[in-house]
């Protein structure tokens, strides 16, 4: 089956040769192609270029992509969406003056959602998961990340990380798992913290290992959850069963966590909203990518990640959701574009870079996703009819995309 996109405005972040991802001064700059086309077969890209070099070539169906931008589908390297129920009330009550720590601390936040998810059978929290997965592919994401870590206990964790295997079974879009089992402590462990690292460590992580259920591991090192120290032991462990870090740090205090992430040659260190000197010269020359996440600033109204002191330092950055019940109630990659130019000043080139390579990088999936190559996935957005890219970010509560094809299919 092959298709082919001819007359497209513009092509955005188009690599000859494949990239793993794009770091410091490279983030400003986007290769486009105006006036292009694009070759799909079966499930790949198969060429593109400029229309004026396009030769004869027969295609089962053609789409007409005149005034359309195209690009690479958004690379989500940072979700929860796998959850039950929801926190409306805390956000009610955060608004009303409650701090998040404050609402945590009498027993809300995460512990309210693992006692949710706790009383939720499998199918009703994958019934639950699947449409919000369904909404983010209407959105423009192609490639997601999804964690554990509501379930903190061994039947939830496993519960929470079969139904993200599930999920990657039935939909066409690339899923990766991360276990978050160190999310936070259960209130049954509260006075007895060894005892659940020993749980995780013991009973959670060789069952995961046995059964394939997890690609990474996950921490979150903050004041009040996981300490650095707690942190390293469980990194190691999740190593030690083939699972790489992908980490929590720096949301709301700057511990230590980042020096630890890339010690332990962390794929991410994610949420970097608290950010010191020495945190930034850090990750420079690393292999970790720094992960900001400004949906959870925007509704927390907690700093944005220092994108500009980052990039100015000659660090790559990628952007994420954090799709959560209870910091970032939204997966909507094109907000995180926008919000991350409004808020964050990025340039439209750098947001978009941030989005699609480098997300790829940060979830493991640059050989495959995240920029137009040939042999990649054809996993596309189509804009409508836009006057340019930059109409992005700008218009930043229009939803701008046309069409999604998701290994070379069009999605519903
Ligand atoms: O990434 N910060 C830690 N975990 C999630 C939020 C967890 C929650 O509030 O449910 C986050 O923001
Ligand atoms: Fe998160």
């Amino acid at each position: 089956m092959t298709t082919l996109i001819i007359n497209i405005k513009e092509l955005l972040q188009v690599r000859e040769t494949s990239v793993s991802k794009v770091s410091g001064a490279e983030m400003a700059i986007l290769p486009t192609i105006k006036n292009a086309y694009l070759l799909i077969q079966d499930d790949l890209i198969a060429g593109f270029g400029s229309m004026d070099n396009l030769a004869q070539i027969k295609a089962d169906e053609v789409i007409d992509a005149t005034g359309k931008i195209v690009l690479p589908t958004w690379c989500d390297s940072h979700t929860h969406i796998v959850y039950a129920g929801n926190r409306e009330q805390e956000f009610v009550d955060r608004i009303n003056g409650m701090t998040y720590e404050e609402i945590a601390n009498r027993g809300g936040g995460i512990l309210n959602s693992a006692k949710k998810l706790n009383e939720s059978t499998e199918e009703e929290i994958y019934e639950q998961s699947k449409s919000r997965l369904e909404e983010v592919m209407r959105l423009g994401t192609g490639a997601v990340e999804i964690k554990s870590g509501y379930g903190l206990t061994v039947d939830g964790e496993l519960k929470m990380l079969r139904v993200i295997k599930k999920l990657s079974e039935n939909y066409p879009i690339t899923i990766k798992a991360t276990f978050l089992g160190a999310h936070a402590f259960p209130l049954k462990y509260k006075e007895d913290r060894k005892g659940y690292i020993d749980e995780i460590l013991n009973e959670m992580l060789p069952e995961i290992a046995k059964n394939k259920l997890a690609d990474y591991i996950d921490v979150f090192c903050e004041t009040g959850y996981f300490t650095v120290a707690e942190m390293e032991e469980i990194m190691a462990a999740g190593i030690s069963f083939g699972l790489k870090p992908k980490i929590h740090v720096n949301q709301f205090n700057s511990i230590g966590g980042i020096q630890s992430g890339i010690k332990h040659h962390a794929l991410s260190v994610d949420h970097l909203e608290v950010m010191n000197t020495e945190d930034i010269m850090a990750l420079k020359n690393t292999e970790t990518m720094p992960v900001a996440l400004p949906s959870c600033s925007y509704f927390l109204s907690i700093p944005y990640t220092p994108a500009r002191e980052m990039i100015a330092a000659g660090l790559p950055l990628a952007l994420a959701t954090d799709y959560n019940p209870g910091s970032t109630p939204s997966g909507n990659m094109n907000f995180v574009v926008a919000t991350a130019c409004i808020k964050m000043k990025m340039t439209p080139e750098e947001a978009i870079n941030a989005a699609t390579i480098n997300g790829a990088y940060a979830m493991g999936v640059s050989e495959t996703l995240g920029s137009i190559t040939v042999g990649k996935k054809a996993n596309l957005i189509v804009t409508k009819t836009i006057p340019s890219y930059y109409q992005l970010p700008y218009a930043f509560g229009s939803n701008l995309i046309e069409t999604v094809i998701i290994e070379g299919k069009i999605i519903a």
